[in-house]
Formats: C-alpha cells, structure tokens, sequence
C-alpha cells in the first residue's frame, strides 16, 4: 500500500472543548505520523476558499461562520492509505450515523460541528495541504 498525505483540520469546536490534546493523541496512536501542525484563525474568506467545492450547497454559510469562529489546527498526516485510513478514524459527517469509537461519534455535537475535517482523495489532500503549508514547513517525522 502506498504512502499517502491527508489534510486534516481540528475545528474550532475541537479547539473550544479543549480536545486538541485527546484528538491528536488519538490519531498518533492510529498510527498516523503528523509532518506539519499549527494553530491558525480562519477569516470566512479563507474558511470558504477552503470549502469553495460546497459553496452552492445551503449549509454553505453556517459552514463558513463556523470555520472562522476560533482557532482550528489544521496538520499534515502520512500513513500507508492515509485517506480512507483518516476518513475511518473520523467517522461518517453526521456523528448520529458515525460508528462507534470513530472520533466524531465520541466528541462532535452535530453535523455542522463535527470535530475534524479529513481530505477525501489524494489529489485534494495535497491541495488542502498546500492551502495550509509550503513544502518547506513539512519536516520528516520518524518518531
Ligand atoms: P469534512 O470535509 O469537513 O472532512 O467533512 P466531510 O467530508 O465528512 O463532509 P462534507 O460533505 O465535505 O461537508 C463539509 C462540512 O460541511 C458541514 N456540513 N454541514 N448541515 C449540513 O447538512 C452539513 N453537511 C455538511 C460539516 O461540517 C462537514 O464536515
Ligand atoms: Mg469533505
């Protein structure tokens, strides 16, 4: 299987909860080695750059109130199938439907406020990456 790069960003309900903590701790003990990490603001409009992809979509406004309400900390993650690895250690997008034990079964509220946002193909992890990172903010984790 093949080395792959998710994009992933800790939302500011994860932020607010104080789950950075148990969130990353959970996605590092997943196997996931993070390669770049920070903490950010989003303003609505980096926050609907970021979601351009749902901008007709009705919770389109929600979506970019909520981005840029606090702090979020979007990281770079490499794993073997790091994609549809990530995507099943999150959960399905409405948490009522996530299965057990997936991070946004335990911790997210509701739909809109789901906890943390995986890319969803390689191609666009290595977009939503560059949206975040330069190459050069990428540093080789071999801990
Ligand atoms: P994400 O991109 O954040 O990882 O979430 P996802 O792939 O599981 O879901 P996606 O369809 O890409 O939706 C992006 C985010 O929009 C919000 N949303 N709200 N109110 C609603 O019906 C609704 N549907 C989606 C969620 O915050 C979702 O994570
Ligand atoms: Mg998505």
């Amino acid at each position: 299987m093949a080395v792959e790069r998710t994009l992933t960003i800790l939302k500011p309900d994860c932020v607010k909860k104080n789950l950075i903590g148990e969130v990353t701790q959970r996605i590092q003990e997943a196997g996931f080695k993070i390669v770049a990490m920070k903490m950010t603001r989003l303003t609505k409009d980096t926050a609907g750059g970021f979601y351009a992809v749902h901008k007709e979509r009705p919770f389109f406004g929600e979506l970019v109130e909520f981005m840029s309400s606090g702090a979020c900390v979007p990281m770079i993650l490499e794993k073997e199938n790091a994609i549809a690895d990530f995507r099943k250690l999150i959960g399905a997008t409405n948490p009522s439907e996530a299965d057990a034990g997936t991070i946004r079964a335990d911790f997210a509220d509701s739909v809109g406020e789901n906890i943390v946002h995986g890319s969803d193909s390689v191609e666009n992890g290595k977009i939503e990456a560059a949206y975040f990172f330069a190459e050069s903010d990428v540093v080789a984790n071999n801990a």
